[in-house]
């Protein structure tokens, strides 16, 4: 039986390193199906529920195509539109959904609200971010990772993120350095290191795992001989707007810019962003903040970087489809 099947995707942590790599062959293999124009429609009369309480391009668009490519059907509850959350609370919100749908994506706040919602909708609930974790988009990164150094194996990929640790990201990144056994740098003033308890919890699964997890503030130890830089924004989702100044103040030092790349002594190195990102002032907010700030020309990444060579974030955001196929097929379809 298809070990998957029937299961939620709260957290990377929720699968074991075998199945997270087996997680990334399928991803793998579902691409190449698509390429090739030979994809087997495993989702064939499913239905699939995408509640986002919080903005989202590629998770949503990708759940959407994903499930077309694979025979499904989707409905959209956007953050406004429907009874969660003001008129009807998430238990109640689960048992509806789950006698009418066969799996349901949830982007959102508090991650005690996808657990509620996996609690009691009696089908598979997938996390699409969440404050605390981001865990399809960590599956879209091991993939790029993977296909861009394809004669390392994850286990021996040095990895350095900079910028906001205490974040999503930062989080799952941590859980997925422990879980494939990476060599991961998170690179940020203290202010902004994940919390002391999830990052025992990792420690403890890497040394399994032969994965090295450092937190560091120094930059030029952190970057040192890294195959692959990663960023994200500087404030999150449902972070104040109040928050910005403060965090550039404490981030600048941390901007991926061209002297950070030639910091790592690798000419190879790539760099990576979850997207979207703030490199130019082409945004509404990008202009705000470029005009408030004096930063033009790119936040936590420059302009230059995002549209250099070393740059594979599109190739990233292409894998977002690829891996949440990969979660949907794997956790709906007993025959796989
Ligand atoms: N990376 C990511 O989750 O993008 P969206 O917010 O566009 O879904
Ligand atoms: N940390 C970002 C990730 C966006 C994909 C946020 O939560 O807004």
């Amino acid at each position: 039986m298809n070990p998957f099947y029937n299961r939620h995707f709260l957290r990377l942590m929720d699968f074991t390193p075998a199945e997270i790599q087996s997680l990334l062959q399928l991803a793998a293999d579902l691409k190449q199906a698509k390429k090739q124009g030979q994809e087997t429609r495993y989702l064939q009369g499913k239905n699939i529920a995408l509640i986002f309480e919080k903005d989202s391009t590629r998770t949503r668009c990708s759940f959407e195509v994903a499930a077309f490519d694979q025979g499904a059907q989707v409905t959209y509850l956007g953050p406004s539109g429907s009874q969660i959350g003001h008129k009807e609370s998430m238990k109640d919100t689960a048992r509806v959904l789950g006698r009418l749908y066969d799996g349901i994506q949830y982007r959102g706040f508090g991650q005690h609200l996808v657990e509620t919602l996996a609690n009691h909708a009696g089908v598979p609930v997938w996390n699409g971010l969440t404050n605390e974790f981001h865990p399809t988009q960590l599956l879209a990164d091991l993939l790029t990772v993977r296909e861009h150094l394809p004669n390392k194996p994850l286990s021996e990929v040095k990895f350095a993120y900079i910028g906001d640790a205490h974040n999503n990201m930062g989080n799952t990144l941590l859980e997925a350095a422990a879980l494939v056994g990476m060599d991961l740098r998170l690179v940020a003033p203290k202010a902004c290191w994940p919390q002391a308890e999830l990052v025992a919890e990792c420690q403890a699964l890497a040394q399994q795992t032969g994965g090295k997890i450092t937190l560091t503030e120094d930059i030029a130890e952190g970057v040192k001989g890294a195959d692959f830089l990663y960023t994200d924004v500087w404030v999150s989702m449902g972070e104040p707007k109040e928050v910005w100044q403060e965090r550039i103040a404490q981030l600048l030092p941390y901007q991926v810019n061209m002297a950070m790349v030639k910091l790592t002594g690798n000419p190879q190195v790539k760099f990576l962003h979850c997207l979207p990102a703030f490199h130019d002032d082409q945004t509404t907010l990008g202009k705000q903040m470029a005009e408030q700030y004096g930063l033009h020309g790119g936040m936590e990444v420059t302009n230059e970087v995002f549209e250099s060579a070393h740059s594979v974030v599109f190739d990233q955001a292409e894998n977002r489809l690829h891996t949440i196929k990969a979660v949907m097929v794997a956790t709906l379809s007993k025959a796989l």
